[in-house]
Order: C-alpha cells, then structure tokens, then sequence
C-alpha cells in the first residue's frame, strides 16, 4: 500500500527532476506517525537526492526544498504539499489513503502486512528451532516457560513470512536423573499415579529418592548401576525409561496445548548417547581432544583470546556430557533438515555453554557453525502459585485462569460466556505473553500477578478486550452493513488515525466516538468496515504473539 503512494509521489518527482522514478523512490519515506499533532504522511529528503552534497550548506538545502515544492502540484494521490527542515512533505488524500488501507487489509485477511513487497523477495529459509525443553522428571521452571513463550514467537514470525520452520523441544531425558529414577520407582512408585499423573508422580519420585541417597549412600550405589544399565542398552532397564519419556511427553502435550503451542518434533539428550561417543572418536581423530589426569577430555578453546577456555566433553568413566551431546545434535539436525538457521532459546546462563559448542563445531571444521544461532534471555524473578515456587507448567496455567476468572467475575458480559474458564485462561494468556515482551529480552524482571492482569494500559487484558469489542461489533450490527462500503463517510480525525495506527488504544478512543447504533446506515456501514478492519490487524498481530484472540470476555 505504502509502495503505491511513494511510487506514485516518485512519478511526479521524476518529471520536475528528470530521473528515473526507481532512484526517487529510495529517497521518500513515510512519516512516522505522531500521537499529539497531525504529520504529512511522505516526505523526501533533498539531502538525500544531492548525493555530492558535501558543497551545499544547510540553508542552501532549504531553499531547494522549497524551491522545489514550488514546482509541484497536488493531485489524484497528494492533496497537500509542504516543506520542513530539508525535505518536501506529502499529505494523501484522505479518502484515497482509507480506501486503500481498507480494501487491502480485507483482501488480504490473515496475510495483511506479510504481503508487502518488503518481504516478498526473501528467499525461503530452513529453519530449525529449538525452544522449551524441559528435563523429565525435574521442575518445569519459569525459564522453561519464557523459553515457550519467546521461542513459539519467533517460530510464528519465520513461519508468517514464509520461511520453512521446524520446531523442537530436546528434552532433557538422559543422565543420572534417571538412575535416580529407576531406582525410585522400584522403591516408591505407583503404576496407577503414574499412568494417570506422570509428570507429577515422576517428580515427586525425584524430590523422595534424591532425599534419601542424601542418607543413605546404598541408594546412590544403586542409583549409579541403574544409569549403567541404561548406557549399556539393558533391555528391562530401557523399557522403564521409555515409559517415563513417553508418559511424560504425552502429557507435556496436552498442556501445550492450552499454551497455543505445538512441536513438529520431541528429539532429547537419549538420542545422543551413541553419537556423542563417534563425536569424541571424531574429535580424536583430528587432535582436538586432551586428556586430564584426571581421566576427563577436554577441547582447548583458547582460540578465542582467553587462554584458559576449555570445554570438558567426556567422563573420566568416558561418559559424554551435555556439551557432548549438544554437539552430536547439531551435527545430526545438519545431515537432517539441512538448515540455514538453527536457533537455541534459553535463559542467558547458558550463553557460554552456547558459545563453547558453536565454537567447537567451527574448529571441527563445520563452517555451518554460523548458521547457529543462541538467543538469550533474563530471567523471570518471584513468580509464584498457589502452590509455590513454579514446578509444573500446568500450575501456571491454573493459577492464570484462576485469578483472572476472579478478576472477571465483576464484568457483567463474562455470566453470559460459554466457557468462562476457557476465555479466562486465554485472556490471562494474553497477559502473561504481552509482559514478557515488554521489557527488554535480555533483561531480568520481578515478576507481579497484580501487574500482569491489570486491564488498563499497554497489556494484555487490554487488548483482549479491544479485540472482543470490535469483534461483538461485527456480531451486533450484522454483516449486512458490510456490502457497501463509503469510504466518504470515514474522515473524522479519529477514523485517520486508526487507520495510520491499527492499534488498540486508538480503537478504544474511535470506539467511543464514531457510534454505530445512532448512525445512518451508509455511516454505520463504512465504520463497521473500518473497525472490522482494524480487529483483522489486531488479530494478526495477536497470533503472531502466541496469543488466541477472544470474541466475548
Ligand atoms: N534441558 C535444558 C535445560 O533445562 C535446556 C536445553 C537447551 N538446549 C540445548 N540444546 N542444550 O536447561
């Protein structure tokens, strides 16, 4: 939309100026938008079209500008011409600049935005990443969970501009956790609780069993042969394993599912126990691998300017370790999917673990070590529900849908819901996701369940509601409003700047001015469409976010 203003702007530019229209077009920008006073909506910068322009002084500039604004004239597209400081602004007309938003966010639905020319040269991408992984049978942290919330964003964003996306979850389902395990379950299991409450029981086993090899050093002896048992591949050991990995995916996803997230694949540490052992044979072989007195191996890393960088990659019981692993994964995601991008989303302790693995892969000699990729993270501070510290995801989520269904209860609308505590768990959703992008990503924040379900302000709550308003819009008025369409009859200030904004603060704001029930038809019928338009962005966005938009709250 955007392109066919400038392009057009370009054209008359390019009679006064005798040049190409192509060369004009880099020169125009749009204005960005301003919430106090009105703005032109293009402006070309004259500092910009005089490339050699080391000679000409600014008030020089000035004179050119408006020189050359003399020079032009509005028209079909440009209704009002002004100069600023160097450059030449450009209103559009107003109709026309409806019109066009309009119609092109309908068309375009659920692609609006993605269509643009800005993205439609990209080249498709594999990309591969992975988010969440939990460790079986230990706590579901917060790290865990913004872990899933970012990392389902970005998969949304690549996947939105068309890129070819594979998510994963690498559980942590390998290591002396199941060692503990095994011998736990012996001691204290329960078939039935584990059947019907896997992550729970298994945890519980974890917390019990971890306490008494404390105690009692019999219980780590025999805690240690069972994880042998593991690693040798003992058949009846194996098929105990098995059960907990599979039990506790089944679960993990049922409760992604009400997060609105899903993973094309559940890969994990187990399945690297064999090929960390070909990675160190491999590291061997090429002389990166340094035994220690003490029997471990390392990779000097010292390559990197700090001369005591190493990274132990084997047991003296030559055993692999979680970099190890790391390394065997990548390395079989590479002869698997082939990827352009990998992407790794954790909390920022794992940066230099991150780091260390990229940079053992580069001196392996794989130079798509660049194409990996660790995005990291802060951490979330004091989140805590009813039952404490967080534990399980589904806690969190429980605990959401709780307290904003407390919240809720005063709002008339929310008795007549369906399923009031389905839009709850939605909503507080929103609002969960809406605070962990606020702030920067990097960065560490104390976490408040008063703070994240306020309703006001930039939050989530807030723009659930925008979106359920709009939408019971749409429902009261009917589509039949919606045939024809006058463009005319959409001019107040408020209508202009909904379009330029799509945004929720400035629905509210037109919400509240441009009625629908006391207006003529052919008036109610144009708003409709606009604010029909402006849920159809919002929606989008809100997706895109990993949030589900609610029609009634
Ligand atoms: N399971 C790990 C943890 O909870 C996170 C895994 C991150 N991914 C990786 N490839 N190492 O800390």
């Amino acid at each position: 939309m955007a392109c066919g203003f400038r392009r057009s702007i370009a054209r008359q530019l390019s009679r006064v100026l005798d040049l190409p229209p192509e060369n004009l077009i880099k020169s125009i920008s749009a204005v960005p938008i301003s919430k106090k006073q009105e703005v032109a909506d293009f402006q070309l910068s004259v500092d910009s079209l005089l490339k050699s322009s080391d000679d000409h002084s600014r008030p020089n500039i000035q004179d050119q500008a408006i020189r050359l604004a003399e020079k032009l004239k509005c028209d079909t597209v440009v209704s009002e011409i002004s100069t600023g400081e160097g450059t030449v602004n450009f209103k559009i007309n107003r109709e026309l600049l409806t019109k066009t938003v309009l119609q092109q966010v309908i068309e375009d639905g659920s692609k609006y935005g993605l269509k643009s020319e800005l993205f439609s040269g990209l080249p498709q991408k594999k990309i591969v990443i992975e988010f969440s992984s939990p460790n079986v049978a230990k706590k579901f942290h917060v790290g865990h969970l913004r872990s899933t919330i970012i990392g389902n964003f970005i998969a949304n964003l690549k996947e939105a501009l068309g890129h070819q996306v594979t998510r994963m979850n690498y559980l942590g389902d390998w290591g002396m956790q199941f060692g503990l395990l095994g011998t736990g379950f012996q001691l204290f299991g329960y078939e039935e609780k584990l059947q019907c409450n896997p992550l729970q029981h298994l945890f519980e086993i974890y917390v019990q069993i971890n306490k008494e090899a404390a105690e009692d050093e019999s219980i780590t002896k025999s805690a240690q042969k069972f994880f042998q048992r593991l690693e040798v591949g003992d058949l009846q050991a194996l098929a105990l394993w098995q059960r907990f990995r599979d039990l506790s995916i089944e679960e993990y996803i049922r409760i992604y599912k009400r997060l609105g997230v899903h993973f094309d694949e559940y890969s994990g540490e187990s399945f690297y126990r064999e090929k960390s052992q070909e990675v160190l044979k491999l590291l061997d072989s090429k002389g990166l691998l340094q035994k220690t007195i003490k029997g471990t191996a390392v990779v000097d890393l010292s390559g990197n300017g700090d001369p005591s960088s190493v990274c132990t990659v084997m047991r003296s019981d030559g055993t692999s370790l979680y970099a190890t692993r790391d390394l065997a994964a990548a390395i079989d995601r590479m002869d698997k999917y082939n990827f352009d991008t990998m992407i790794y989303v954790t909390d920022k302790g794992q940066r230099k673990h991150f780091q260390q693995v990229f940079q053992m892969l580069q001196i392996m000699g794989y130079d798509w070590a660049q194409r990996c990729q660790h995005i990291p993270f802060g951490v979330i501070r004091g989140m805590k529900t009813r039952r404490g510290d967080v534990t399980f995801l589904e806690d969190v989520l429980n605990e959401i849908q709780l307290r904003m269904l407390q919240n809720m209860s005063s709002v008339k609308t929310t008795k007549e819901l369906e399923n009031p505590k389905e839009t709850a768990e939605k909503v507080g959703l929103a609002a969960l996701i809406i605070q962990d992008f606020k702030g920067s990503l990097s960065s560490d924040y104390q976490f408040s369940w008063d703070r994240v379900l306020q309703s006001r302000g930039d939050t989530g709550v807030f723009l659930q509601y925008t979106h359920a308003r709009l939408h019971s819009l749409e429902e009261t008025f009917g589509c039949g409003y919606l045939d024809d369409f006058n463009t005319p009859y959409l001019q107040e200030p408020q209508c202009i700047s909904v379009i330029q904004h799509l945004l929720s603060h400035l629905a509210a704001v037109a919400h509240k001015t441009l009625h629908i029930r006391d207006s003529p038809p052919e008036v109610a019928g144009a708003r409709l469409h606009l604010f029909r338009a402006v849920r159809s962005v919002l929606a989008n966005g809100m997706k895109l976010l990993g949030i589900t938009p609610v029609c009634k709250m």
